[in-house]
């Protein structure tokens, strides 16, 4: 149902306070043609009613022309922002930027983070917005599971599909999405809630067998049949199944880039205002499909990149993949049993 323009400055006050947004700080609002106007409104609003110093700052859309399709996580590397340096330090001058446009997985979004200026992205319809307003309790959830995760040096993924995955850990960080960016440097997406990390480099080893509705983004399509994916020191060798395989095979070799086979993150989803079924209610191109990545319980399973933590892959082809109902076990020790988080006990919703 829809959500009204006071609905949505209202909600934007709230995350901006969790996000330490007050008089004392300045905020730019980042867009590009495409953002939704909205959004950027009610953000500028909700910035100016806490008092901040409040800017915009627009860049022309950028179209790169081996990209396909609408959705903005299914090219990464460049954005409107790659090489206009000006724009980059007048982003950089800010207390906070909220992105309505989408910086993510380009290097400028690592330079500015690193300024200590803190990103806020939201580009998903206010009605999602809304049902996935961040909270101080999803923060300490996903926390509680970060700790666990930076102690974790292996990672087990099992599930009656029959994947049979595993991964050393420790090479990169654990990264944490709860909904607002409350520390200096602090990159987060409202809607989100979940967390991830990254296998050491060569170390993850198996087979992931995805199964019936289990997600392929930015496809934004769920499974109707089995697809194995075998993966030998950290790549994606072979990819098997019917229709989806053949389709996920395709896709993938279009970028004629080796490196779009390699695991990018993993982790698990921590959010139950987060929906498997959301997704379903949706047309492609209204947004990114947060749902699909944070629900409760969900194994995130990626593919591609690795640049954002240090990682030498930089390729533009990322895949995003919820599956349901695995078993993740950390040095052993389980957190998700059958889709169903277990530990530590206070991550659980
Ligand atoms: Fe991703």
């Amino acid at each position: 149902m829809p959500v009204s323009d006071r609905e949505l400055t209202q909600m934007f006050e709230r995350v901006l306070t969790l996000s330490k947004v007050d008089k004392t700080q300045s905020v730019a609002v980042l867009k590009s043609d495409y953002s939704n106007p909205r959004i950027v409104r009610a953000a500028m609003d909700a910035a100016q009613r806490l008092g901040a110093s409040v800017y915009g700052v627009e860049l022309p859309a950028f179209n790169h022309p081996r990209a396909m399709g609408m959705d903005m996580t299914a090219y990464c590397g460049d954005t409107p922002l790659t090489g206009n340096l000006a724009a980059q330090r007048a982003l950089e001058a800010a207390d906070l930027i909220v992105d309505t446009m989408m910086l993510l997985h380009s290097p400028e979004q690592e330079q500015i983070l690193k300024t200590g200026t803190r990103i806020l992205l939201a580009v998903e319809p206010p009605e999602v917005l809304a049902r996935i307003l961040p909270t101080e309790e999803d923060k300490l959830r996903v926390n509680a599971a970060a700790e666990r995760l930076k102690r974790a040096r292996s990672i087990a993924v099992t599930s009656k599909a029959g994947s049979d995955f595993r991964a050393t850990l420790g090479q990169y960080p654990t990264v944490t999405e709860y909904g607002f960016a409350d520390e200096p440097g602090r990159w987060d997406h409202w809607p989100s809630g979940f967390l991830f990390s990254w296998p050491d480099e060569s170390s993850a080893e198996g087979t992931l067998v995805l199964d019936v509705g289990d997600i392929l983004l930015p496809f934004k399509t769920y499974v109707r049949e089995k697809v194995t994916l075998e993966i030998e020191e950290g790549f994606i060798r072979r990819i098997h199944g019917g229709f989806e395989a053949e389709y996920l095979r395709d896709y993938m070799a279009y970028f004629k880039d080796p490196e779009v086979y390699g695991i990018s993150h993993i982790g698990w989803g921590l959010q139950p205002r987060a929906q498997w079924t959301a997704m379903g209610l949706h047309d492609k191109n209204d947004g990114m499909c947060m749902d699909a990545r944070a629900f409760y319980g969900n194994f995130l399973f990626s593919t591609g990149p690795n640049t954002e933590v240090g990682g030498s892959r930089k390729t533009p082809c990322h895949m995003d993949i919820p599956l349901r109902g695995c078993d993740i076990l950390l040095d052993g020790e389980p957190v998700v049993l059958a889709g169903d988080v277990v530990a530590p006990e206070a991550s659980r919703a």
